[in-house]
């Protein structure tokens, strides 16, 4: 399709994407957190925004910035935060893109002070946090696209279709931690995409930038057999 046909593809569409790390505060001045950049929820929201969507960002503790107009940012700092964020969008989304790297524990409690250093051991009690994709896919309509991660070390693909089925997503990308270029912090990235329906689409790696291109021009031939 032309330039232009590309660039109003999502027009009227809303789109909700996650980003970036979770912090978790254990106390005032530490937490738990992870070495997600950002960088591919961040090209993932560009991308939509060119595509003509509506998009709200609810992105973790980074240091980028949206470019488009098209793109209302929501700053958050823990799972939870993002949680309700999420749940504010769950009903008006039509595409959502899970690819913040949100903790999965949180501290039991935060504490008030600033934890003193005593014993020669310290425990922190954690407790599992809200499954933000899974929530959203338990209220999810037959018209709204959702997408999810994932990222594994060990029989990544059995897991990524587990994660597809127990999540009811309609897309899992798979980030391929074997290569080189791809992960936390690089600028590169490798996935595999699996499809609800047995879909399965490999790439090579590529920029951020032109992974999300890749990630939306699949979403985009998905929508065609659901929206009018
Ligand atoms: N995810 C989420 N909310 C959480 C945890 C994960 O929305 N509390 C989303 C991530 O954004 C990603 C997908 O779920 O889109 C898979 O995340 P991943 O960490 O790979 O899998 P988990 O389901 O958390 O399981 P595990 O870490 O044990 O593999
Ligand atoms: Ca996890």
């Amino acid at each position: 399709s032309s330039f232009f046909q590309q660039k109003m593809q999502l027009k009227g569409k809303k789109a909700l994407v996650t980003a970036g790390p979770t912090y978790e505060a254990i106390d005032p001045v530490r937490f738990i957190g992870n070495h997600s950049s950002g960088k591919m929820g961040y090209a993932l929201a560009e991308e939509l925004a060119n595509r003509g969507a509506e998009v709200v960002l609810i992105s973790g503790p980074v240091s980028l910035k949206p470019n488009s107009q098209n793109i209302q940012l929501i700053k958050v700092t823990a799972a939870e935060e993002m949680y309700n964020q999420c749940m504010k969008h769950a009903q008006d989304y039509d595409i959502a893109i899970m690819s913040a790297a949100v903790a999965d524990y949180t501290p039991l409690q935060k504490a008030e002070e600033k934890i003193k250093k005593s014993s020669s051991e310290l425990e922190i009690k954690l407790k599992k946090t809200k499954d933000i994709l899974a929530s959203l896919g338990n209220l999810k309509t037959d018209k709204q696209i959702l997408v999810g991660f994932a990222l594994e070390t060990v029989d990544e693909e059995q897991y990524a279709l587990k994660k597809l089925e127990e999540k009811n997503a309609d897309m899992i990308i798979l980030n391929s931690l074997k290569d080189e270029g791809a992960g936390f912090g690089k600028d590169t990235n490798k996935i595999t995409l699996f499809k609800k329906g047995g879909e399965k689409m490999t790439y090579p790696t590529k920029s951020k930038e032109l992974v999300a291109k890749d990630i939306v021009d699949s979403i985009i031939e998905m929508v065609h057999s659901i929206w009018p």
